[in-house]
């Protein structure tokens, strides 16, 4: 399980994440949802060790992971999409995905594992992935992010500016890779039909605090679409 613990962070002078604690338990699909603004990338960020943290502690398995740098969180099994997607759009898509595996030893080819989870990364190894629709942009980022084959996958705001039926698929996806696969899922969201639909757990977040969590299934009955509606 991935474990914070009284968690804090300032940019400049502002308090950005006031004494966060959250679980995200294994084998489970967590969303973590809140408006704009909120902090949830920078939580996010914390967590893979983008930015530092200026208190408190972060684990994953029983290790803490707080003080590590990113690639050694990479190595101990997180991998990150981070919002936007940050494709390397002169690169074709299998560039994309082979960068993606940079930090491992071996493989310099894409297993087939990731072609048979997003056929259309198959279809479309050669073209570049500037040349990718929205849904397509974020399928590649979310199989570059399974080139290190991690056990814990975080996501930030998959759904952001992509067509309903590719959100269809990738929900598919993240579910598939929780239950057949065994991975362990914290996905940042603000749609929360979405959301709902994949949660076995959630978490609120609210001007830098953790407000309300509980199981997917009692989200309707706390009451989160109103505490995330704008
Ligand atoms: N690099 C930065 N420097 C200064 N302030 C930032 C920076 N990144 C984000 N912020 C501010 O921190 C707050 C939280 O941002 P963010 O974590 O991106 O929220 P969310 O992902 O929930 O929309 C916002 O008020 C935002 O303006
Ligand atoms: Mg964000």
């Amino acid at each position: 399980m991935l474990e914070v613990e009284s968690l804090n962070q300032y940019y400049g002078g502002s308090h950005i994440l006031r004494d966060v604690r959250m679980t995200v338990p294994e084998g489970k699909l967590t969303v973590l949802l809140g408006r704009n603004g909120v902090g949830k990338t920078t939580l996010l960020r914390c967590l893979m060790g983008v930015v530092p943290t200026k208190s408190g502690t972060i684990s994953w398995r029983g290790a803490k992971i707080s003080s590590m740098p990113t690639h050694k969180r990479v190595a101990s099994g997180l991998a990150y999409v981070p919002q936007g997607r940050d494709i390397f759009g002169r690169l074709t898509v299998e560039e994309n995905l082979i960068v993606g595996a940079a930090s491992r030893k071996a493989p310099s080819k894409v297993p087939d594992r990731i072609y048979e989870l997003f056929p259309v990364l198959r279809d479309m190894k050669n073209r570049r992935g500037g040349d990718l629709s929205g849904g397509q942009q974020q399928q590649l980022a979310i199989g570059r992010a399974l080139m290190s084959e991690p056990q814990l996958l975080i996501l930030d705001e998959p759904t952001e500016g992509i067509q309903p039926s590719i959100i269809q698929d990738i929900g598919r996806t993240l579910r598939q890779l929780v239950e057949d696969m065994g991975m362990t899922v914290l996905l940042v969201e603000q749609y929360y039909d979405f959301a709902r639909e994949l949660a076995d757990r959630y978490w609120v977040m609210s001007r830098g605090e953790i407000v309300a969590g509980g199981a997917g299934s009692e989200m309707e009955a706390h009451g989160v679409r109103e505490l995330i509606a704008v």
